[in-house]
């Protein structure tokens, strides 16, 4: 890399010509490297040409790009948390960069942020790129909680269960009673809740809107369970197409899941996933996950009963104005 500058250069959207590169992936013996690798590492390149994307470049050779960083604007979030919002879409440093080069990047990120007139962003990096985390730190990005990335393999999917509640899927006249779930339902290890800037009633007010987005047509599936005449759960479930080996394929992500804190412990999430996980083994997608977090071990117990992995971790970091 005799050639590597250092300075920071800022490319045109659309311009990237290099993916994120292999992640360590020897635990995952079940899933197919070539699914992880395309599902963990989104091209960069059509991240950077989706619409509102910057792409910051930092030491950049004729031949690779060493460091790179992407900035979106979150219209929604802005609005639910009541202040600009963006997010570190991608960010990435070469293993051998030189130790300037992660502050480097993260300066001209802030930069980018601060002339957007953002007043919070967020940023999930896999716990594997260490040499991110203290250039992120050094601007501003304050840890919040890390995240388990847990996968079903639906290729075989045989459940060791079967529902034991009343299930449905959820219509507009439920949203009252849904949204009051979702808030009642929200984990106090949230990375809403842990965040000491945000206003505590910013977690309630976006999960109300998630769950109400959901049901109007933001997920492709919201089910509920009914206990005694109640609504006591929801799930809400998405498809995402990630690249693969084979082309494009869906991939199926348990969005949002909560169960009434009066009606738990009696199987109702499990219901839910079964419902949800039987459709979509039913439509042919290989895969899907759900993004919990560490302390989370209730959702992790649940979902390993019902067969699903730890793929990868990543850490959740806030920045504030
Ligand atoms: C996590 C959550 C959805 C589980 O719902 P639930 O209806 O209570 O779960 P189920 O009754 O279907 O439990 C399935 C299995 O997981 C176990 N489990 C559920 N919660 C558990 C906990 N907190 N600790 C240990 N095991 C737990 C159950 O005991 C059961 O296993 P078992 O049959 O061996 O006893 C519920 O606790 C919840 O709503 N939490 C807050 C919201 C949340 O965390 N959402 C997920 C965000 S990713």
């Amino acid at each position: 890399m005799s050639t590597a500058s250092h300075s920071v250069d800022f490319v045109q959207a659309g311009q990237l010509v290099r993916q994120t590169p292999n992640l360590p992936l020897e635990h995952l013996p079940h899933v197919s490297r070539a699914a992880v690798e395309c599902h963990e590492t989104e091209s960069l390149q059509e991240k950077a040409a989706k619409e509102g994307v910057s792409a910051t470049a930092v030491w950049t050779t004729p031949e690779r790009l060493g460091a790179v960083g992407l900035l979106t604007p979150l219209p929604w979030d802005s609005v639910q948390l009541g202040r600009p919002s963006g997010r570190i879409a991608a960010a990435y440093v070469e293993p051998d960069a030189p130790e300037s080069v992660p502050a480097a990047l993260f300066a001209n990120l802030e930069q980018q942020m601060r002339g957007a007139g953002m007043r919070f962003a967020d940023f999930h990096a896999h716990v594997a790129h260490r040499p991110l985390f203290a250039g992120a730190a050094a601007h501003g990005f304050r840890l919040m909680t890390t995240h388990l990335v847990m996968v079903w393999d639906l290729r075989d999917w045989q459940p060791p269960f079967g529902p034991t509640c009343d299930l449905r899927l959820a219509e507009e006249s439920d949203l009252p009673a849904l949204e009051d779930l979702a808030e009642r339902a929200i984990p106090p290890f949230s990375r809403f809740a842990v965040d000491p800037i945000l206003p505590p009633q910013a977690g309630a007010t976006l999960f109300r809107a998630w769950a109400a987005n959901s049901v109007r047509g933001y997920a492709d599936a919201v089910d509920v369970a009914v206990v005694e005449g109640r609504l006591a759960g929801y799930c809400t479930w998405r498809k995402q197409a990630v690249d693969t080996a084979d082309g494009k394929k869906e991939w199926g992500v348990l969005d949002l899941t909560g169960v009434d804190p009066e009606a738990r412990d009696r199987g109702v999430f499990r219901s839910l996933a079964h419902r949800g996980l039987s459709r979509m083994a039913a439509q042919g997608i290989p895969f899907a996950q759900v993004i919990t977090d560490v302390m989370n071990t209730g959702m992790q117990r649940a979902c390993g009963l019902l067969g699903a992995k730890t793929l990868s971790a990543r850490h959740t970091f806030h920045w504030h104005a």
